[in-house]
């Protein structure tokens, strides 16, 4: 990073570039028309760990709840404050109402248990005697509790059931705390790959053939092969799976069209995305990853969430006036101590914003059809229904010019041209 980047109050890039980048400016997201369109059905709020996902998720069904419509909120991993002031005190896996005072619609709230979802699926898709057998199956607990992409999963087939019913106006969902935005996408996938796959085909195979004549694969090599799997991985786990999918196989037709099938949910029309991201080189990075993905897999975004800036309260002084004046004034006199500490403080703050700003500039360079919405750092955790109505609120107030001038698309004011 050049010396002349880091100076706060100018352009992201240097002035020789044909296009700065603070010239294109990113649109404004405008959340309140999206919660509020009846024909906005499903908003699932993606983006890496501790972004802001599940707060983001619970502050846009109360915005929507706001605006008259019912909604109910899936989420995945909600802090445990936040879960007991929706209500949410145990997991029950199926939406509970949110009391919320003088609300014109109606919030509903749950909490995604991965291990109940997947034993209602065994339980809903076979006998009663091939379900006990699958859901006592050392295999089957282990893959439902545990495996990799098993909450992703389970998160699509929540939505997918939520969504059957056509019970709601509005579904807002929140996804598992992955490291990569992507996994949300890409689970599902690789799970119904894992459970379909030669491998476990292979593993799997003498049990499926039951002893069939002339089984192609039992070649001496192939025993071979098998004894060594099973040496590794241990013969009743092989027992266990062969049995788990030979089970599997015959319920419901294998996972990989489940998962495309839920998968297709998300392509419907009435289906938006909204990314969350932090001003941070990680989390946008991440963004812009799932932004891609999106629209390569024709996916509609709504925008991006740029959550927890930190607007500084005026810009009318740069950091390096800011920082002059306080050595200026601080003479060593206690009222200008003072003053040169707050003008110190404000230094910080711009030079915090410009850095922020330059971040979300970088981003609609590479993105610049997308539109991003920020929402200031508040000054505590969001763990309650105030919290979440001020967090709606700047989701989803006016897009002008907020109080001090900022507009929410930024977090510093463009130049004016
Ligand atoms: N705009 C905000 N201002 C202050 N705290 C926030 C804001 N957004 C989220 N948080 C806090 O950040 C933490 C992580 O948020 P969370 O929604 O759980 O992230 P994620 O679901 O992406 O992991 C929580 O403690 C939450 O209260
Ligand atoms: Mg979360």
């Amino acid at each position: 990073m050049s010396a002349a980047e880091e100076t706060p109050g100018t352009p992201s890039r240097p002035a020789r570039t044909a296009r700065p980048a603070t010239d294109r400016l990113a649109p404004p997201l405008d959340l309140a028309a999206l919660v509020a369109d009846p024909d906005t059905r499903i908003i699932v709020c993606c983006g890496s760990g501790g972004v802001g996902k599940t707060t983001t998720s619970a502050a846009l069904a109360l915005a929507a709840a706001e605006a008259g419509r019912r909604v109910v909120v899936l989420t995945i991993d909600p802090a445990r404050r936040l879960a007991q002031s929706l209500g949410l005190v145990e997991l029950d896996n199926e939406p509970r109402p949110v009391d919320v005072p003088g609300v014109p619609g109606e919030l509903h709230a749950m909490m995604l248990d991965m291990k109940r979802t997947f034993d209602d699926i065994v339980v809903a898709h076979s006998t009663a005697e091939r379900a006990e057998q699958i859901l006592e199956n050392p295999f089957y607990q282990t893959l439902s509790s545990s495996f990799a992409g098993t909450q992703e999963y389970m998160a699509m087939e929540k939505l997918g059931q939520l969504r059957a019913g056509d019970e709601w106006d509005l579904i807002v969902v929140d996804t598992p705390p992955s490291r990569s935005a992507l996994d949300f996408l890409d689970a599902p996938n690789r799970m119904s790959r894992f459970l379909d796959g030669t491998m476990i085909r292979l593993l799997t195979a003498p049990a499926r053939a039951g002893g069939r004549a002339g089984f192609k694969f039992a070649s001496a090599g192939f025993m071979i092969f098998t004894r060594i799997i099973s040496k590794i991985l241990g013969g009743q786990l092989l027992r266990d799976i062969s049995a788990f999918v030979a089970a599997l196989d015959t319920m419901f037709g294998g996972f990989r069209e489940r998962a495309t099938a839920t998968y297709e949910l998300l392509r419907k029309p009435g289906t938006w995305f909204v990314v969350v991201a932090t001003p941070e080189p990680d989390a946008l990075r991440e963004a812009s990853y799932f932004v891609d993905r999106l629209s390569a897999e024709g996916m509609p975004l709504a925008g991006l969430v740029l959550n927890r800036t930190h607007p500084p309260a005026s810009t009318t002084l740069s950091a390096t006036r800011a920082e002059a004046a306080a050595e200026a004034v601080d003479d060593g006199d206690a009222v200008a101590a003072l003053a040169a500490g707050v003008l110190r403080v404000h230094a910080e703050r711009m030079t915090l914003a410009t850095r922020e700003q330059r971040l979300a500039d970088r981003f609609t360079s590479a993105h610049p059809e997308v539109a991003i919405r920020t929402v200031p750092a508040a000054a505590g955790d969001v763990h309650d229904l105030d919290g979440l109505r001020t967090m709606g609120e700047a989701l989803t107030g006016a897009d002008d010019d907020t109080p001090t001038g900022v507009p929410r698309a930024r977090v510093l004011p463009a130049r004016r041209a």
